[in-house]
């Protein structure tokens, strides 16, 4: 196996995925489902693995949303999919073909629906899961990569409400469409996204159908199967064994994105493959001008997606989390935010712990106290902010 930090994967390449991929299909069973993740950390490999090796019966189309700009082209997407497998069973989709022929004045020449089409994308959507419901017994799979990304250029380009209409009719269609089911992911939180549309008025729970299921790091012992594979299938002698092994899987909290680069970096570096190495890696990456891991990101995205109110506390709660190796309970925060100045304001710091926990940056213990995830990210915070 060769490195390839960020780049597709063939389904074979997907490394200890394979019971949560089983978990996933026996979600899909009985509902649609929301597959969360810290960024990168291999939610679209997972499925576009699960669209590659589909169950027995069912049918799986994986579609990357995030160019899309307009309800129709979305619909177009849908379209073009459902036409390609069902012309290529011999199939018509005659509900759509019949609903075009009824509103007259555009018909549908080649691949792609007309402009004209753009007010109707509803029905169009509607008519096209149907027609592929009546050739198809088992579950249909819509595996919607992005989504998030494009609810937020429609929101841009367009206007909220039609973020909001897309959303609900989603939400509307898999209750009309028993066999339908939707998967949605993407490297922004779509919690990010509806938040924006509640401050517009937006008042439905548009995912409240969804499961969601949160994608973990790789188990420890997946995370060496990883990092030997791509030592081995890019000729690094392994001096230190499984010691080496090892040290690359802890050194990044065992995050599939960071040991391709771990081992990337050893394979260019001049200096001895050791355990050392692998932690001075490591180190420099982490506070790269060059921003080479995109640590950034995780300091980036509170400016993009917190409210003002909200920023200056999540830096606050993340930098006295970030400078202790020890977890702080609630009291324990607001008493050092308080010296901070920024903690006057108890609710705005627990709305504010939730934001932080639903972006993976701090996790509750048992005891109610907090503290950082991934202790990767914890170390960078602390580099990055002279902490
Ligand atoms: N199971 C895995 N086995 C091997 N490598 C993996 C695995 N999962 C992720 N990777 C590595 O991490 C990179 C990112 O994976 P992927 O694009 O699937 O993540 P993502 O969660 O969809 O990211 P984003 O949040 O940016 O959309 C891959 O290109 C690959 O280098
Ligand atoms: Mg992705």
């Amino acid at each position: 196996m060769k490195t390839n930090p960020g780049g597709a994967l063939a389904p074979n390449e997907v490394v200890g995925r394979d019971r949560l991929i089983e978990k996933l299909w026996s979600i899909l069973e009985r509902q649609s489902l929301v597959l969360t993740a810290e960024r990168r950390m291999g939610k679209t490999s997972i499925v576009k693995k699960m669209a590659a090796e589909p169950q027995r019966g069912m049918r799986v189309f994986f579609r990357d949303l995030e160019a899309l700009r307009t309800p129709l082209e979305f619909v177009d997407c849908v379209y073009q999919d459902v036409q390609a497998d069902l012309s290529g069973r011999g199939r018509a989709m005659n509900r759509v073909r019949l609903f075009m022929d009824q509103v007259g004045g555009f018909e549908l020449k080649g691949l792609k629906l007309p402009k004209q089409a753009a007010p109707h994308w509803k029905t169009i959507l509607t008519k096209t899961m149907e027609d592929l419901a009546e050739h198809q017994e088992g579950l249909l799979i819509f595996c919607w990569d992005e989504i998030p990304m494009m609810l937020d250029n429609l929101k841009r380009d367009q206007d909220e409400a039609a973020a909001m209409e897309v959303l609900d009719t989603l939400r509307s269609l898999r209750q009309m469409v028993p066999t339908v089911r939707m998967v949605f992911t993407g490297s922004i939180g779509l919690h990010h996204v509806i938040t924006r549309l509640k401050e517009k008025g937006y008042a439905n729970a548009p995912t409240n159908d969804m499961f969601t299921e949160d994608v973990s790091p790789l188990a420890f012992e997946d995370a060496c199967d990883l990092a030997r594979g791509l030592l081995v299938g890019e000729g690094i002698e392994i001096v230190e064994g499984e010691a080496l092994v090892g040290a690359i899987a802890r050194s990044v909290d065992c995050f599939p994105y960071y040991i391709h680069h771990v081992v990337d970096a050893l394979r260019w570096t001049t200096q001895a493959r050791t355990v050392e190495q692998v932690d001075e890696i490591v180190s420099t990456h982490l506070c790269d001008d060059a921003n080479r891991w995109d640590m950034a990101h995780y300091r980036e995205r509170i400016d993009t997606y917190y409210a003002d109110v909200e920023q200056m506390l999540a830096l606050g709660i993340l930098d006295e989390l970030a400078a202790t190796d020890n977890p702080l309970s609630q009291r324990e925060l607001l008493d050092r935010l308080s010296v901070q100045g920024t903690g006057q304001n108890p609710e705005l710091v627990r709305k504010v712990l939730t934001l932080l926990g639903r972006d993976h940056y701090v996790e509750k213990q048992k005891d109610g106290s907090y503290r950082f995830k991934f202790s990767l990210i914890q170390h960078y915070w602390r580099m990055s902010r002279g902490l």
